[in-house]
């Protein structure tokens, strides 16, 4: 089939190599001249595992390209999919301006029927927008051609985005007439062969599945996060917890680990737009707002444990950070917990020697106005003469340092982990004050809360 993808992104582009990849012929559009020249170079601008490959081969067999030149790729296409960004709006709301300035551009081209198909994350109703879009600017036109709009929303993965898009759990396709089921099993034939993965609905319930997805794992993280602060507070043990509830299958071990937040471009994103929509249509949550001020606390919670250790007032203190993106295999440092914590240890005014394996350059760009912040290529090179570690992503590279050598390059003792990486009676033997998350410490003490809000940090940073 011909398919046309609006915006070389995360999500367009993954769609884009996967579909070639199976040998559809695929056609790219991008505003964004440089990164289409780059991408047809073969130059991915995001780092995800396999994509390079698909892209390559894709290149070479000539089933993938990239332009700038909606009018040819809009023409020819039998599916026209629109993966432009949904950036949140000022109250929270998902800004629709791309996707629907996409709809007219199609409208503009477009030469015959054709299926149009939103990959990107859309507020409940959109695809109505996007059909009005094209109506609207086909009758200016003077043309009547006949074209339907579905949602086939995108639950991949970054870091396992290839892997996700080739072997779904299920392909959501929300349709406004059953003719248009025909060409979504045509599509995703070659990702539907053993058993039938195409779950069919209506558009509107389509959209929502997707929100609806993606706030119940951010309800799953922060729920367990919220367990881990009340463990912490009476000597409970969350890892042990758990396990324990894992094993029911109606809970699940999935997306119970606790950590130091969630990040990245979907959950924080995508929880506000849901409870933004809701509002909308005359409906107050109360979940969806208690997810995300339980996550926000939890991404103080480093610099709040290492407060309660070193104090709040952090100048002549070197302060390693291990991990910047918002999970490892990626580069995304979109909503990451280590924002949060660096900024706080900045404002404290400590010296922070921050390592990631991919994210330095996107971190860094953050920082750029910033002083006090240095990126250095090892792990090693970060601990060296630092008063204290803090982990903010589980790289595989952080599971088994040398802790002999880790004693020797830092001044201090002090390891704070976002992400329980460690046995707590294993650091305890190695001389290390450990403090994770839910975990009691050693000393069986509940480390301080020192700072629990942006509020409390602008007095913190008042007050150094
Ligand atoms: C998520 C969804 O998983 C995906 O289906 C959707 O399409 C886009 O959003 P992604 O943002 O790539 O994908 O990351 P994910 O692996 O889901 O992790 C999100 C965040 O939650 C990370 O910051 C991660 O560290 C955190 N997390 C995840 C936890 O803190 N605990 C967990 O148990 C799982």
């Amino acid at each position: 089939m011909k398919v046309t993808i609006f915006g070389s992104g995360y999500v367009g582009l993954v769609t884009g190599a996967c579909l070639a990849h199976v040998g559809h012929q695929v056609t790219c559009v991008d505003i964004d001249a440089e990164r289409v020249e780059r991408l047809n170079r073969g130059e991915s601008p995001i780092y995800e595992p396999g994509l390079d490959t698909y892209l390559a081969s894709g290149l070479s067999e000539q089933l993938l390209s990239f332009t700038t030149d909606a009018e040819n790729a809009v023409a020819d296409a039998d599916v026209i999919f629109i993966a432009v960004g949904t950036p949140t709006c000022e109250d929270g709301s998902a800004d629709t301006r791309f996707v629907l300035n996409v709809a007219k551009t199609i409208g503009k081209y477009l030469r015959r029927p054709s299926l149009i198909v939103t990959k990107s994350t859309v507020p409940v109703g959109t695809a109505d927008k996007i059909y009005e879009a094209v109506a609207e600017t086909l009758a200016y036109r003077d043309l009547s051609i006949k074209f339907h709009v579905a949602s086939n929303p995108e639950f991949l993965k970054e870091g396992a985005a290839v892997n996700d898009f080739m072997k779904p759990d299920r392909i959501i396709v929300g349709v406004d007439a059953p003719e248009v089921v025909d060409l979504f099993r045509q599509l995703y034939a070659a990702f539907n062969r053993n058993h039938d993965r195409l779950m069919v609905m209506d558009v509107r319930s389509a959209e929502l599945a997707k929100y609806a997805a993606n706030a119940m794992l951010a309800t799953k993280i922060s729920f367990i996060n919220e367990m881990a602060n009340i463990a912490e507070r009476v000597g409970a043990d969350i890892e042990a917890v758990r396990k324990g509830i894992g094993a029911d299958p109606r809970i699940g071990y999935h997306f119970i680990y606790p950590g130091c937040g969630y990040g990245g471009s979907c959950f924080p994103k995508d929880v506000r737009a849901l409870e933004s929509t809701a509002k909308q249509f005359g409906y107050e949550p109360q979940i969806l707002p208690a997810v995300e001020s339980v996550n926000s606390r939890q991404k103080h919670s480093l610099f709040s444990k290492l407060a309660g250790r070193l104090g709040s007032d952090l100048r002549g203190q070197t302060i390693a950070v291990w991990g910047l993106a918002f999970k490892p295999q990626t580069d995304d440092m979109r909503e990451a917990p280590s924002i949060p914590l660096i900024k706080s240890l900045l404002v404290a005014g400590a010296r922070v020697l921050a390592f990631d394996p991919k994210a330095s350059d996107a971190c860094a760009e953050i920082f750029a106005e910033y002083e006090g912040i240095d990126f250095v290529d090892t792990k090693e090179a970060a601990v060296t003469e630092a008063d204290a570690l803090v982990i903010c992503t589980e790289w595989k590279s952080f599971w088994s340092p040398d802790f002999a050598q880790l004693r020797r390059l830092m001044r201090g003792r002090l390891v704070v982990d976002g992400r329980n990486l460690y046995d707590t009676a294993l650091m305890a033997r190695e001389g290390f004050d450990y403090i994770s998350i839910g975990r009691p410490t050693m000393a069986g003490e509940t480390p301080l809360m020192a700072v629990d809000t942006d509020e409390e940090l602008s007095v913190l940073a008042d007050a150094v």
